[in-house]
C-alpha cells in the first residue's frame, strides 16, 4: 500500500520539476496546471489556439505562470520539437477531441487527435531520456459497454459504439502494445488513467451538462436537455486529477515498471444521480429559476449507465475520493456563481484547491 501524500511531500516532490501537459488549457488541463505550478512545478503546456479555452489561462492566473505553446498534437514534428526543448521529468496527456456528438460529425478528427496524438505521444516517450513518468488520460467510455451496474474494472473488455469511445479504446491499445514492445526495458513510468463524467469550475466544452447550462444563463437562452435520466459517475475534477497527481508520484521511482498499467479513477458506486437532478441542484445554488426544456435525440446512442470499478487504484495506490457528489456539485457551482457575479475568481480556485488537498491525497 502506498503511503498518503500530504501537500509538504508534494511540494518537495513537484518543485521545480519540468512538467509538459499536453491540452493544459482545457478543462482538466487547467486545473491540473494550477494545482501543480502552487506545488512549486514548471509547467509547460501545449494546446490548441482556441479563445473559449485561453481565457481559462487569464482566469486561473497561468498566463504569466505557464510556458505555453499552441500546436497541434496530430502534427508530430511540431510536437516533437517542442518538447525536445524542454526536456520535461514528467508528461501528462491530455489533449483530445473528448466530446461524443463531436465525434459523429467529426471522426477522422477524432480518430487523428485521439490515436494518432498518442501515438506521437508515445513515439517521444519512447526516445526521451529527460521523462521518467508518463500519465496518459483516456476514458470511461474506452470500455465495452454492457450496461453493468457493477461496474467495469481495468481488465474488462474494451470497445465503443460511437466514434469517441472507440478512439480511446483505440488508444489504450496502442498504449498497451507500446508498454510491451517499447516500455518494458525502459527505465520509465508510463500508464493510462481512464475516468467519467468531471464536473467542477472552469469547464466550457459545448455538449456537456453544466457549461451548457451555465452558457444558458450568460446567453438568456432556454435550458435544452437530451437525456434527463441518464446516470453519469458524478465526481469533481480533483478526483482524477488527485489519482493522475498520485500515479506521476509513484511512477517516478517505480524501478520496476510494474505500475505501468491502466488505472480507473472513478466515483465511489453510490446512489444514482440524474442529469436533470443535478442541473436543478446547480440551478438552486445559483439562485436561478430557470425552465428546463426536455428533448429525446434518438439519433444519438447514449449510454445510460457508466460506472467504474477503482479497487485497484483504492488498493494499490491508497487513491480515495474525498469530496461526494453533493459537495462537488457545491464547489462547482460556486465557482460558476463567483465567475457569473465577476467576483475574485482566483480566490475561489485557490481555496478549493487547498481545501480538497490540505488532508492528503
Ligand atoms: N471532462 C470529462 O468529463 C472527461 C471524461 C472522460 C475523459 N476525459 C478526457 O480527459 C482529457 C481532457 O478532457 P477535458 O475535459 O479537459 O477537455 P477540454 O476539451 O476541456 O480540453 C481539451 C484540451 O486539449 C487540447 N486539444 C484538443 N485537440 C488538440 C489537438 N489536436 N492538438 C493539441 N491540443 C489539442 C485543447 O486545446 C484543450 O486544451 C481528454 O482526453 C478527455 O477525453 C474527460
Amino acid at each position: 500500500m502506498k503511503k498518503k501524500l500530504y501537500i509538504k511531500d508534494l511540494n518537495k516532490f513537484f518543485k521545480k520539476k519540468r512538467i509538459l501537459i499536453t491540452g493544459h488549457t482545457g478543462f482538466k488541463g487547467i486545473w491540473l496546471s494550477r494545482i501543480l505550478r502552487n506545488f512549486g512545478a514548471k509547467i509547460y503546456g501545449f494546446s490548441l489556439k482556441e479563445p473559449s479555452r485561453i481565457k481559462n489561462l487569464k482566469l486561473f492566473n497561468l498566463d504569466k505562470e505557464v510556458v505555453t505553446h499552441y500546436g497541434n498534437i496530430k502534427d508530430k514534428k511540431s510536437f516533437y520539437k517542442y518538447a525536445k526543448k524542454i526536456n520535461p521529468h514528467i508528461l501528462f496527456h491530455l489533449a483530445a477531441q473528448p466530446l461524443v456528438k463531436e465525434s459523429y460529425i467529426n471522426p477522422y478528427d477524432t480518430f487523428e487527435t485521439n490515436v494518432m496524438g498518442m501515438l506521437n505521444v508515445l513515439e517521444y516517450a519512447k526516445f526521451s531520456n529527460s521523462l521518467r513518468s508518463v500519465v496518459l488520460i483516456t476514458s470511461d467510455k474506452c470500455y465495452k459497454n454492457k450496461e453493468l451496474s457493477s461496474g467495469y474494472s481495468e481488465n474488462s473488455e474494451l470497445g465503443g459504439d460511437d466514434p469517441y469511445s472507440a478512439s480511446k479504446a483505440a488508444a489504450e491499445i496502442l498504449f498497451s502494445s507500446y508498454n510491451v514492445s517499447f516500455f518494458k526495458k525502459k527505465k520509465i513510468g508510463i500508464a493510462t488513467a481512464r475516468a467519467g463524467n468531471v464536473i467542477g469550475g472552469g469547464d466550457w466544452c459545448k455538449d456537456r451538462i453544466i457549461p451548457d447550462a451555465i452558457k444558458s444563463i450568460i446567453n438568456k437562452k432556454k435550458l435544452i436537455i437530451r437525456s434527463p435520466n441518464a446516470v453519469r459517475p458524478w465526481q469533481h475534477v480533483f478526483e482524477p486529477l488527485s489519482g493522475y497527481i498520485k500515479l506521476s508520484y509513484y511512477l517516478y521511482n517505480n524501478k520496476k515498471n510494474n505500475l505501468n498499467q491502466s488505472w480507473n479513477f472513478g466515483p465511489n458506486l453510490e446512489k444514482k444521480v440524474t442529469v436533470l437532478s443535478v442541473i436543478k441542484l446547480v440551478f438552486k445554488y445559483l439562485d436561478i429559476k430557470k425552465k428546463i426544456i426536455i428533448k429525446k435525440n434518438n439519433q444519438i446512442k447514449e449510454t445510460l449507465i457508466l460506472r467504474l470499478n477503482c479497487s485497484k487504484a483504492k488498493k494499490s495506490l491508497n487513491w480515495q475520493r474525498i469530496w461526494s457528489t453533493s459537495l462537488s456539485i457545491k464547489r462547482t457551482a460556486e465557482w460558476y456563481k463567483t465567475y457569473l457575479e465577476q467576483k475574485n475568481i482566483l480566490q475561489v480556485t485557490k481555496k478549493q484547491i487547498n481545501d480538497y488537498f490540505k488532508g492528503g491525497i
